[in-house]
């Protein structure tokens, strides 16, 4: 066991990666960083929604033993609690980010391999970039995981928003991100503008800033490869490289020239769209994940206008980040939207919200804990507890209908209750293992529909009954109608109620297709 400065591990069973494998024991340690502002607020809530489902998945049998370790405003105060501000923003650049990313902590993610974290403020002031970024850079975390899907009563701007199921696989470590930049008059941007305008004869105007956008053939084709991958894994149809190849042909271009490269790697588990064009009319075959590519722009049409054409979409840095939070907000926003940083080489995954630290509600157990509450769902997956994300989503998904909401979404349904954080997180508790609202409310139209047609039935039966009466001259021949209609009323009764009653059993059933289409859309 490796020395830790200031920091103990708990007791437990340590996560190992084994040809390929993670190894999870049944009392696994986690290292868990709460995070900056609202981040502790939303991380104990999760925590009591992580270790129910756990409990209520394996009864006792499995368990988590959270390791709490330290960075941004926690770091400085567990380790450095009598500095002050304007010491710390004395340091260099390194040395900085040691305060607010202790090498304890980094350790101890490397590890124990999976771990989970709330949001970090990227301190103001000169030096670092971002401790998000640097993580993802230092870990070499290069796979950015952002599943984005519709829960059920989830207010949002669209019409359907159920038909957007995709996972965006975002490379983490390269592009514009890099950090390689030279500020406009500083004499390292002198340097590259003279090399490039006088050996390159690159046409630039003298006052510019300049950045520089990496791109590579390894970069690429672990992303596209980890994409691939997830698809297999997850009997998924189709993955979809994004880019923006036809405008930086040798960067975004070679991405999407490199991620076919990979695909051909996988044989005869893939197939290009040019080869369902070609020479299967158009029609994938059974079994095969479709490969097909979108320059960036037209993918944005496209998760709007066609979402169900989209299953996986594995992407530059930049697009990325741009593209996943665009499909959030389709679905519903940031309030929920869960990711994941993982190297599939190595195993390292660290899971985390994906908004960032509402400095403005920190400590008012105000925020929704949704996102770090789903990061810990995709973990649990990722670690091959696969009972424990269906229970949290279920969950999470009844509290929603339930409309016992946080602020956020309390503003937005009509007839919600405000919910704080941490009654959020015990509503997700108390609703564990209950069945699910939405097979029952998908009933509830189709049932309706049943009672209006034999409403409507009983209504003919009457109608034709009192004309016939009206049409009736001779007093004998009126009673006789009048019975006839009678009967004929009876008769049409039981028959609406008849119909009714197929109808409604018609109803149920197709409200149960429904529920069954829903929950395998849920899957896809
Ligand atoms: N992954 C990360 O750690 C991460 C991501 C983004 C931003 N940040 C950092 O967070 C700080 C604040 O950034 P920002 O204001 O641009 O973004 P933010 O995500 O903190 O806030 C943006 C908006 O979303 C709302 N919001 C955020 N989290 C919410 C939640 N859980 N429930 C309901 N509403 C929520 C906020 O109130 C605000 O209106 C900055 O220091 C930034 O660097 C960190």
């Amino acid at each position: 066991m490796p020395g830790y400065e200031k920091i103990t591990p708990p007791k437990g069973g340590k996560i190992k990666f084994e040809n390929g494998q993670l190894k999870v024991p049944d009392n696994p340690i986690i290292p868990f960083i709460w995070g900056d502002g609202t981040g502790q607020d939303i991380s104990p809530a999760a925590i009591k929604v992580f270790d129910a489902a756990v409990e209520k998945a394996y009864g006792g049998k499995r368990k988590v033993s959270w390791f709490k370790v330290y960075a941004g405003d926690e770091a400085i105060a567990h380790y450095y609690g009598a500095m002050t501000k304007e010491q710390i923003e004395a340091l260099d650049p390194a040395e900085q980010r040691r305060l607010y990313m202790p090498d304890d902590t980094l350790q101890a993610v490397k590890d124990h391999l999976v771990a989970i974290k709330g949001p970090l403020t990227t301190p103001v002031g000169k030096g670092i970039r971002s401790l998000n970024v640097f993580l993802r850079q230092e870990l070499d975390l290069y796979a950015c995981v952002r599943p984005v899907r519709w829960f059920h009563g989830v207010p949002n701007p669209v019409k359907n928003p159920e038909k957007l199921n995709v996972i965006i696989f975002r490379e983490n470590t390269e592009d514009v991100y890099a950090g390689i930049e030279y500020e406009q008059g500083t004499p390292e941007e002198r340097k590259v503008w003279e090399f490039l305008t006088k050996e390159m004869k690159a046409v630039i105007r003298e006052d510019s800033g300049i950045g520089i956008k990496p791109m590579s053939i390894t970069g690429t084709t672990r992303i596209v490869k980890a994409a691939i991958n997830y698809a297999l894994k997850y009997g998924k149809t189709s993955v979809t490289i994004m880019h923006k190849g036809n405008i930086m042909k040798f960067t975004e271009g070679a991405f999407r020239k490199w991620g076919y490269e990979a695909a051909k790697t996988f044989g005869d588990k893939v197939i290009t769209e040019e080869e369902v064009n070609a020479k299967f009319g158009g029609k994938v075959p059974e079994g095969k994940i479709l490969i097909k590519d979108r320059i960036a722009d037209s993918m944005f049409q496209q998760v709007l206008l066609r979402p169900e054409e989209y299953s996986i979409v594995v992407t530059p840095n930049l697009n990325g980040d741009y593209i996943s939070d665009a499909c959030a907000a389709q679905v519903g926003g940031l309030g929920i939207a869960p990711g994941a940083n993982i190297n599939y080489t190595n195993g390292i995954a660290m899971f985390e919200a994906t908004h960032g630290t509402a400095p403005k509600y920190a400590g008012q157990d105000k925020v929704n804990p949704g996102s770090l509450i789903l990061s810990g769902s995709m973990m649990f997956e990722y670690m091959g507890w696969t009972e424990v994300p269906k229970i949290i989503e279920e969950a999470l998904e009844r509290t929603i209908q339930a409309k016992t909401v946080t602020y956020d979404m309390e503003r937005l349904i009509t007839g919600a209750k405000l919910l704080s954080c941490s009654q959020f997180a015990s509503a997700i508790v108390a609703n564990m293992g209950k069945p699910p609202i939405r097979a029952v409310q998908g009933l509830a139209p189709a049932v309706k529909v049943a009672k209006d047609v034999a409403k409507g039935a009983i209504k003919v039966g009457k109608t034709v009954a009192t004309k016939a009466i009206a049409k009736a001259k001779d007093k004998d021949f009126q009673a006789k109608a009048k019975g006839v209609a009678k009967k004929a009323g009876k008769v049409a009764m039981k028959g609406a109620k008849k119909v009714g009653k197929v109808a409604a059993k018609g109803a149920k059933k197709a409200g149960k297709a429904a529920a069954r289409q829903i929950k395998k859309r849920v899957k896809k």
